[in-house]
């Protein structure tokens, strides 16, 4: 097999300035993944169907399996390796955590793109604006109530407002584990 021409490519991931070069052939997320090793962004369907691979190009959400590297040539990628974790956790990161929204982590990195993008644009969404925004990102084990909650929370947050309290007995934690001698006997 004749290898293909590598083209220069410069993009800003995160913040960062990348320099390299790349196949015309290569997408978004092969570079993301597997030149780069930002494996955050995840390769679902790789084809279009799943959101799982959603980053931001320009602050808009793309299927990174549907974009070819070169097409973000001098643009500013987001990928989900972006949002903080402790000890500066990112708000959208804790809304999820605490209404148990992330499951599996193959869906979550691209739902959580997909509604920073929209907290982006619209400070004060509606649950039906949420909805449609994380429409493309598909989750076969939840009815995503969870998720839709998190956004919400992380709205009124940002807002300064307090996030809807949980429904009583609908809070996410479990119950805490008898201790071992009650359960081993
Ligand atoms: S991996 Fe890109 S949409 Fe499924
Ligand atoms: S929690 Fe990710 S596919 Fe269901």
């Amino acid at each position: 097999m004749v290898a293909e021409p590598q083209e220069p490519l410069q993009l800003v991931i995160n913040g960062d300035n990348v320099r390299t070069s790349v196949a015309p052939s290569r997408t978004l997320l092969e570079l993301l993944r597997y030149d780069l090793d930002l494996t955050g962004t995840k390769q679902g369907c790789d084809k279009g169907d799943c959101g799982a691979c959603t980053v931001l190009v320009d602050g808009e959400p793309v299927l990174a399996c549907l974009t070819l590297a070169l097409m973000c040539h001098g643009r500013q990628v987001t990928t989900v390796e972006s949002l903080s974790g402790a000890p500066s956790l990112d708000g959208l990161l804790d809304a999820f955590d605490r209404r148990g929204a992330g499951q599996c982590g193959f869906c979550t990195p691209g739902m959580l793109m997909s509604a920073k993008a929209l907290l982006a644009r619209d400070k004060r969404p509606t649950r039906a604006a949420v909805r449609a925004a994380i429409s493309g990102n598909l989750c076969r084990c939840t009815g995503y109530g969870a998720i839709v909650d998190a956004v919400m929370d992380e709205a009124a947050r940002a807002r300064g407002e307090r996030a809807s309290p949980m429904p009583s007995g609908e809070e996410h934690a479990p119950p805490p584990l008898p201790p071992y001698r009650e359960r081993s006997s």
